[in-house]
């Protein structure tokens, strides 16, 4: 299978419009050795041409224009994308439904939790049902597997993690199973499975056994401590807080992929605070030296 990354950022993208941070100001100065990211997205396919979705980045637009393979090939009308698949309802994973607008019906999967959310909190379910319309396609939580018509050879297995749901949801503070989802996507002729989660905020038992079981995984790479957003003075955000296992400190990110060893390792859905965006820092050397990768725009996996 091929997995292409459409956008590595987490929420607001790298640099966001509206921030003066140590690494949005040298990226946009021209001053650090880094790349600027779109929101986070994959596209995963098995034969290059029909491609299941990952979440929908407002950053839609230009990702699809950068990936030729998933462009109009026949007909006045097309697209490569068969079907979307989200993981939550936030802002940076579901935005890009409406500027896919254009299209015949959407195919979506996703748990009746982020269907919920979509219907009430941000109705983009219901937005859309005057213009493209949404074929909803619920999904299960529990870690049991489907295929999705259209997409050969691939099994999706889904199951609740710990993360957040967004601001706007009805279960902001009241968690549901389903609000967050990680996927092991399984290509079935050949066994190769990769595991994606850009939200995972707490390593549950069968979280621990997707990645030591997986080919390869994508990961919440959102910040590298708890309170970075704190100490830049831009929020009072805390990563727990708001779904995300922080990659440094005891029990971080860097500890629990220290005790994987099959998998190739790479961080998705980085945040705009996050030192490792500076490829010469010493945090992104910490990464190298632990053989955890920082996925890019345009990042391509066959696996
Ligand atoms: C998050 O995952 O916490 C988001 O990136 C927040 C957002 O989209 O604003
Ligand atoms: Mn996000
Ligand atoms: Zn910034």
């Amino acid at each position: 299978m091929k997995i292409r990354v459409l956008g590595s950022a987490a929420g607001g993208g790298f640099p966001q419009w509206n921030c003066n941070c140590h690494n949005c100001q040298r990226i946009r100065n021209n001053t650090m050795n880094g790349r600027t990211r779109t929101q986070s997205s994959i596209a995963v396919s098995t034969d290059n041409f029909n491609w299941l979705l990952f979440n929908t980045s407002p950053d839609i637009r230009a990702q699809l224009e950068a990936f030729p393979a998933i462009q109009p090939k026949n007909g006045i009308r097309d697209t490569g994308i068969k079907a979307i698949l989200l993981m939550d309802s936030q802002i940076d994973h579901t935005t890009g439904l409406l500027m896919l607008r254009e299209g015949k019906p959407l195919e979506v999967y996703c748990t009746e939790m982020v269907k919920q959310d979509l219907s009430t909190g941000f109705p983009t379910f219901k937005m859309l049902a005057d213009y493209c319309t949404i074929n909803h396609h619920s999904i299960p939580h529990d870690g049991s597997s489907f295929e999705i018509p259209g997409i050969n050879d691939l099994r999706l297995y889904t199951q609740a993690l710990k993360s957040k749901a967004p601001p706007y949801s009805p279960h902001r503070h009241d968690p549901h199973d389903g609000d967050n989802i990680g996927v092991i996507i399984e290509q079935i002729s050949t066994g190769k499975k990769v595991f994606y989660s850009p939200g995972l905020g707490e390593i549950e038992p069968h979280v621990l056994h997707a990645l030591q079981t997986v080919d390869c995984l994508l990961v919440d790479g959102t910040f590298w401590t708890e309170d970075e957003m704190v100490t830049q003075g831009i929020s009072q955000k805390r990563a727990r807080e708001i779904g995300h296992l922080p990659q440094s400190g005891a029990g971080g990110m860097i500890e629990v992929l220290n005790g994987v060893s099959q998998a190739r390792k790479i961080l998705i859905h980085i945040n705009n605070t996050n030192p490792i965006l500076d490829e010469d820092s010493n945090e992104r050397k910490q990464l190298d030296a632990a053989g955890i990768e920082v996925a890019y725009d345009g990042l391509e996996i066959d696996l």
